[in-house]
């Protein structure tokens, strides 16, 4: 059995406090899968008209969380509001007010683009007369246009994927949920559809979107939560994270001959927080760059290497979620 404890809060606490900004307030939920705790007590709350960033590493529990406030699965404990509704009692009230696009699509292969939205204008009673010109609407702010008449299942996946988002808002949602929407795109797909979420966010909508991707999270989201293992690790502006866990520096070096591995330095080096690989060189985040730096010397040395190459460089965002990551699972 798992033992439910209760996690402490208070790094929310203060946003949960000024409830009148908050479009979505999460009190403790938690999610059991058997014996599994999938999602464990988180807190938390998305301001309206904010795109935010629900960040972690796969099985973190982000899809799980999304469920839940969509009334796809049970909740196991706490509960969940939008719009001040109640996400299981007022669940159909909720469903009105939320699009959402899960991580497999939803559209059906056969029928068109046109078809698809019209269909999805009927499921949400979208009065007939407006159906059509809401599709339309949709299909040219995706520049879908073209492909209208096009079945889903010959469309790539960049516009499957666009598809999918149109549909989640013929109801014109105040809410978007989005699981991750970029997963399997290439860089222009995904920035194509950056623009188009932060356009909706302009014209209003709130947008809850979960990501593995650190950069997309740092640069789409107007607030970012770590979870990690069910857990909330860490919230606030993209800003306020890197102040926050501000890494100092992160160390790039080369060896000769290049057949170190990042266990092999990591094991033996003090005063680094993780070694990666990157293309021909080893790169260190740096807890303590004295000890690191001594650390470098004796391992050459020992190891009869010479060091070709060595460079500081400030973290990026991507060091910082390691470093998020890493502090709380040590
Ligand atoms: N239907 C399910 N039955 C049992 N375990 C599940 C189920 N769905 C998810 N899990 C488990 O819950 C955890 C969180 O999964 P998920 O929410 O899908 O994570 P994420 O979306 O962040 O990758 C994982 O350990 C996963 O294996
Ligand atoms: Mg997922």
């Amino acid at each position: 059995m798992v033992s439910i404890h209760r996690t402490d809060i208070s790094m929310t606490g203060n946003l949960m406090r000024s409830n009148s900004q908050c479009i979505i307030v999460i009190k403790e939920l938690t999610k059991d899968y058997y014996n599994i705790r999938a999602v464990d007590h988180i807190s938390f709350c998305i301001r309206k008209g904010e795109i935010f960033g629900f960040l972690g590493p796969n099985g973190a529990g982000k899809t799980t969380t999304v469920r839940m406030l969509v009334g796809l699965t049970r909740i196991t404990f706490g509960e969940a509001f939008i719009c001040g509704y109640d996400v299981v009692r007022d669940y159909r009230r909720v469903r009105e007010l939320i699009g959402v696009v899960p991580d497999a699509s939803n559209m059906y292969s056969d029928l068109t683009c046109m078809e698809n939205l019209i269909f999805s204008a009927k499921m949400y009673r979208i009065p007939r007369n407006k159906r059509r010109n809401k599709a339309e609407e949709l299909l040219k702010f995706f520049g879908l246009w073209k492909y209208r008449n096009t079945k889903f299942k010959y469309l790539s996946k960049g516009l499957k994927r666009r598809l999918t988002i149109a549909a989640s808002l013929v109801h014109d949602p105040k809410v978007l949920f989005l699981d991750e929407p970029t997963t399997g795109l290439d860089v222009m797909g995904r920035r194509a559809l950056w623009k188009k979420l932060l356009i909706l966010r302009d014209n209003g909508i709130t947008i809850f979107l979960t990501t593995h991707n650190v950069h997309e999270a740092f640069q789409l989201s107007d607030r970012v939560a770590i979870i990690n293992k069910g857990k909330i690790v860490a919230i606030g502006s993209p800003s306020e994270l890197q102040r926050k866990f501000s890494v100092r520096e992160v160390l790039e070096i080369s060896f000769y001959p290049n057949d170190i591995g990042p266990s092999d330095l990591y094991n033996f080096v003090d005063g680094a927080i993780r070694v990666n690989r990157k293309n021909d060189h080893l790169e260190i985040i740096l807890q303590d760059e004295i000890r690191v730096l001594k650390g470098l010397l004796e391992f050459a040395k020992k190891t009869n290497h010479s060091i070709t190459m060595i460079r500081l460089r400030g973290a990026d965002a991507e060091d910082l979620f390691i470093r998020i990551i890493g502090e709380e699972n040590a």
